[in-house]
């Protein structure tokens, strides 16, 4: 763990970042906490690529903290839809309501006040904190800790609170010493995370061209990939549901809307069952004949596979399924609500 040398790694990963860095995301090149914190969230499980054009359609839609908290949790969903893990939507729309109600409407600069915020974690604080006001914080997301693990050696098991503690301090140790100008703070905690994202790939890091070469630990012992070490695999899980998928003449579909706590949670959906005969039941007796096996596919999840049984029925104009809640959705409103992805990409292929 001793490695480094004082104020060792900060300058080199400063340098870096001017250089190699990423300096030209639409996240970039600005202070605004709401723009750098709505990035973050997008970023914390999608791409750069996904995330370019939601934050583009969003920040279009509701581009202050103040027209997010007044938007319909429906139409902030409906934003999100295609982005998945769904409750990182419905906590933006809450932690809007709290920046507005609780903090004038103006983002808190301090790591430490952002973290009290809904859906803000101590990363994603100091990742605000730092990027935008300078702040003298550790940031410490999947790419960064693989980073800092590699470089220092680290083998203590990330499946330990414990051992993720260490980490924290680890990472508090290795940045830029004090006092640090807030320009060469925010580019420290963007060049961990390129170097991360762009260098120290978890496959096969590129140490031939990483800045901290010659203090990793990892790329000296020739195996970064030992790194980080985390004992607890996801118990993965596969559940089948059966979807009803009713239209009427005019192309509406019959949608309902996700209980709370749950798959899809707040989301439109078809009337999901665990079981053909409870879809079956659903549905008028006069209509069960119509009934079509449409493609059984698969959708994977964080934590559990579904195997999705879609059922067509073709009902007439006057047709209700008020037993099963929800209503008629026409067709031209499917793109802006909120959809589970693989309803979305059942009724709206090309989108977004
Ligand atoms: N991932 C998380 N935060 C990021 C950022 N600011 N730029 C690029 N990728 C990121
Ligand atoms: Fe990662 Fe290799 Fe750089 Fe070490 S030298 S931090 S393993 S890319």
């Amino acid at each position: 763990m001793s490695a480094t040398k004082p104020g060792g790694i900060a300058a080199q990963v400063v340098a870096w970042q001017a250089v190699h860095g990423r300096n030209s995301l639409p996240w970039q090149n600005t202070q605004d906490p709401y723009l750098v914190w709505l990035s973050e969230v997008m970023l914390q499980q999608t791409q750069v690529a996904t995330v370019r054009s939601y934050f583009a359609r969003f920040t279009a839609q509701l581009p202050t903290v103040q027209a997010l908290a007044d938007a319909s949790l429906d139409q902030v969903l409906g934003l999100w839809s295609g982005l998945g893990y769904y409750s990182r939507a419905r906590n933006l729309h809450r932690c809007a309501q709290d920046v507005v109600g609780l903090h004038s409407g103006v983002f808190p600069r301090s790591a430490e006040v952002l973290v009290t915020l809904p859906g803000i974690g101590r990363s994603t604080a100091a990742a605000i904190s730092s990027l935008c006001f300078g702040e003298r914080v550790a940031i410490l997301d999947a790419n960064v800790k693989r980073v800092i693990t590699r470089l220092l050696g680290f083998d203590g098991d990330l499946a330990q609170a414990a051992q993720e503690r260490r980490l924290w301090d680890a990472a508090t140790e290795l940045l830029p010493p004090a006092p640090v100008a807030a320009s060469s703070m925010a580019r420290y905690t963007q060049g961990m995370m390129d170097l991360g994202a762009t260098v120290c790939l978890p496959k096969k890091p590129l140490c031939l061209v990483c800045p901290l070469q010659s203090a990793c630990v990892a790329c000296a012992c020739g195996d970064p990939q030992r790194y980080p070490v985390r004992s607890r695999k996801l118990k993965r899980s596969s559940q089948s549901l059966w979807m009803l998928w009713v239209r009427r003449p005019d192309g509406a579909v019959w949608l309902n809307i996700r209980p709370t706590p749950g798959v899809w949670a707040g989301l439109h959906c078809f009337p999901l069952f665990q079981d053909e005969e409870a879809l079956r039941a659903s549905v008028p007796q006069s209509s069960r004949a119509a009934l079509q096996a449409g493609a059984t596919f698969m959708h994977v999840l964080t934590h559990k596979d579904l195997h999705l049984h879609p059922w067509h029925l073709t009902v007439g104009a006057a047709a209700e399924f008020s037993t099963l809640g929800g209503r008629w959705v026409p067709a031209d409103r499917w793109p802006s609500i909120g959809l589970p992805a693989p309803i979305r990409k059942l009724l709206v292929p090309d989108y977004p």
